[in-house]
């Protein structure tokens, strides 16, 4: 593009080309990425005005910044919101915006590439025509329902037309990102094509002013009544399967927002701003956006070093090892994975497989991935590893003679991990020269779907060693936790009295069914009773013996009987309940709403009561850890804030 003018303002870059097309450039000062602040969108309003008064040839907007065009609005405006006309003008303002956008009477075209989210893709949808870079990086989403609010600066009102209501409300129903190739097939993008072809393509659809497109046939018609309603009604049963209303109300006040007002655009921008200005200073999005900044400040942790590993070996391809191991590679890192046995390491690799083909979908980037984890009976890759993880069984003898055997083979400067869920990092440095290297990395189970990760510090380990675990794990996008090394570090130690109190409830007569729904209603994902059975009730009653002594923890007798009988749960097809080709078997039971009352305070009381514990005993550093990491561990309902917080505001 040969440059005819260039213009800077604060955060918006102007250049008119040779061809009469203005190219506006989003690049937010002090930023690394592009927000939609109060100051980006007035400097954006005022440049249209001037563009309305030019009428140029076209518009294109972009992004400089090198990780993608526009990653939503600004979340910290919603803290500041108080009141439901605070709220109703910061969404009118914003829908204003973009209605004056799409007003313009030139040919307008939004080039994208990496994250295109929230008032970002709705900054987009308000354009003519959207092209974006093929790369898998690029993501397209509305994720408000996440944060409690769906869509408000016309998003709800412009996707459903675009691409018909079922492929709208899905993507905002769920606050899932598409990749670009998809997009481009359900209509949200009129081309998806490599990066160096971007601006050639932008070029082209301004001077040709194709035909701008929106949804046609039957998807045109599932914005009419009475596939709407019919379709709402669909929607609202899918919605009930995953959230409820009394807990998360965005969802249900989208699906009556498009049912009651889809036909009508005009009503619909209205109605989408007021319903949005009534969920942002609800307790739940609140709430949520609380969670939001909790994620950001776990994620801090991992900037207070700049240790940038490539290769990490992993010791023991077991269940935990294994799928550390396949995830790191997932990630990008080189991978070598050692186990005594072969069969251990032919099982990782099969799960590996499964999960590079459900992850990553493209035969090539699968290969690549494949080829990035080596199975290493021999232990060759451990003196070249940056990282050293150590995941064998919990045994602490194996590990501390495992320990010994492989400190003198560490490369200089390598990080050494231990996985150990419940033995102290003090202990286990006993079998180091140099205890201090060794930290801990606390993955759960499911590796891919546990976001958490504890680092576990010992009386000895190095700060910066602690540091750099942190680094490491969000390289491998997981969340670091920092936690004493202490019985059950945070996480297994504040759901393990839950998890009995549970037991103790059925072992008095309450039904499993029972129990779990009282735990539902509070708003865990899992009720704990099926939670114990899914992780393994030999797994439990390990752990619980470990804690037990530690803790002073009462056992249930009701679970040694079921561990011995063989019953360990949804693996073997028989715990609390029965699994039928996996899938539990729940009796449908009718209890009282004062029985599930009482018993969620039981259950809910223990893990409060842990909770504040572990944060008068210091096992985190303060009580917003303490809750991020409870929350991100354990599914605690993110809707309540975490538990500190939860009982804070209980007591106001
Ligand atoms: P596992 O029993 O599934 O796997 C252990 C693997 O280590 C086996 O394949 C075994 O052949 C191999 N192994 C044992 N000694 C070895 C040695 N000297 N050299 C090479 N390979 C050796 O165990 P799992 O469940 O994966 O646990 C591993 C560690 O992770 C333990 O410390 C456990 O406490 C911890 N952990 C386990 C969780 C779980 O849910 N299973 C969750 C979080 C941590």
């Amino acid at each position: 593009m040969s440059e005819k003018e260039k213009v800077k303002n604060h955060h918006w870059q102007r250049i008119d080309d040779d061809y009469g097309i203005v190219w506006l450039s989003l690049d937010k000062a002090d930023a690394t990425t592009n927000v939609l602040s109060y100051e980006v969108l007035n400097e954006f309003e005022a440049l249209l005005k001037q563009l309305q008064t030019e009428s140029p040839q076209g518009l294109v907007i972009q992004s400089k910044k090198e990780n993608g065009f526009i990653a939503g609005a600004d979340v910290n405006a919603f803290k500041e919101l108080k009141t439901y006309d605070e709220a109703l003008e910061l969404i009118q303002h914003g829908q204003a915006v973009f209605n004056r956008l799409e007003r313009l009477n030139i040919p307008t075209l939004a080039l994208i590439h990496g994250f295109c989210l929230g008032g970002g893709l709705e900054l987009a949808l308000a354009c003519d025509y959207r092209i974006a870079d093929e790369n898998p990086k690029t993501k397209l989403g509305l994720p408000e329902v996440l944060l409690g609010i769906h869509p408000g600066f016309g998003g709800s009102v412009r996707l459903t037309r675009l691409v018909g209501a079922p492929a709208a409300m899905s993507m905002m129903l769920s606050g899932r990102a598409v990749r670009a190739r998809a997009a481009k097939k359900m209509g949200l993008l009129d081309a998806a094509v490599p990066q160096r072809q971007l601006q050639r393509a932008a070029h082209q659809f301004i001077m040709k002013s194709p035909k701008v497109s929106h949804a046609s046939g039957w998807k045109m018609l599932t914005n009419y009544s009475p596939v709407r309603q019919l379709l709402a009604s669909v929607l609202r049963r899918k919605v009930a399967k995953r959230a409820r209303p009394e807990h998360y109300p965005a969802p249900y006040a989208l699906i009556d927002l498009w049912e009651q007002y889809g036909c009508d655009k005009r009503l619909m921008m209205r109605e989408e701003a007021a319903s949005v200005a009534r969920l942002i200073i609800g307790k739940t999005a609140q709430n949520l956006v609380r969670v939001f900044f909790l994620q950001e400040q776990l994620k801090s942790q991992g900037k207070k070093s700049l240790f940038t590993p490539k290769y990490i070996h992993i010791i023991g391809g077991g269940v935990m090892g294994g799928d550390i191991a396949a995830w790191c590679a997932l990630c990008g890192l080189r991978v070598t994975i050692q186990d005594r046995q072969h069969e251990s390491l032919a099982r990782v690799i099969q799960r590996a497989h499964r999960l590079f083909r459900k992850r990553l979908k493209q035969p090539r980037l699968i290969t690549e991935a494949l080829e990035r984890l080596r199975p290493d009976k021999e232990g060759l890759g451990l003196s070249r590893a940056d990282v050293v993880i150590e995941a064998i069984f919990e045994d602490v003898e194996a590990k501390q003679l495992l320990f010994r055997e492989i400190e003198p083979q560490l490369k200089e400067g390598a990080l050494l991990a231990t996985n150990t869920s419940s033995i102290p990092l003090e202990v286990l440095g006993e079998a180091l020269a140099k205890p201090e290297r060794l930290v801990g990395l606390h993955f759960f189970n499911p590796v891919a779907k546990m976001q958490l990760v504890e680092i576990v510090s010992g009386e000895l380990t190095d700060p910066e060693v602690a540091a750099q675990a942190a680094a490491l794990t969000r390289h491998i996008n997981r969340l670091p936790l920092p936690v004493k090394s202490s019985p059950g570090f945070l996480v297994n130690r504040v759901l393990m009295p839950y998890l009995l109190e549970a037991v103790v409830l059925e072992s008095e007569g309450v039904a499993p069914e029972v129990i779990d729904e009282a735990a539902l209603d509070f708003g865990m994902p899992m009720g704990p009773v099926e939670l114990a059975d899914t992780v393994g009730l030999d797994i439990c009653y390990s752990v619980a013996g470990i804690l037990s002594k530690q803790l002073q923890l009462e056992v249930p007798n009701r679970l040694a009987e079921l561990v011995k009988a063989g019953h360990l749960g949804r693996k073997t097809g028989q715990g609390f309940y029965q699994y039928k080709k996996g899938k539990v078997q729940k009796k449908h039971f009718k209890a009282n709403d004062v029985t599930i009352k009482e018993v969620q305070d039981r259950l809910i009381k223990r893990l409060l009561d842990e909770a504040h514990i572990c944060l008068q005993e210091g096992i985190v550093k303060d009580a917003d850890q303490l809750d991020a990491g409870i929350i991100f561990g354990t599914g605690f309902a993110p809707f309540r804030g975490g538990p500190i917080f939860y009982t804070q505001q209980r007591h106001n």
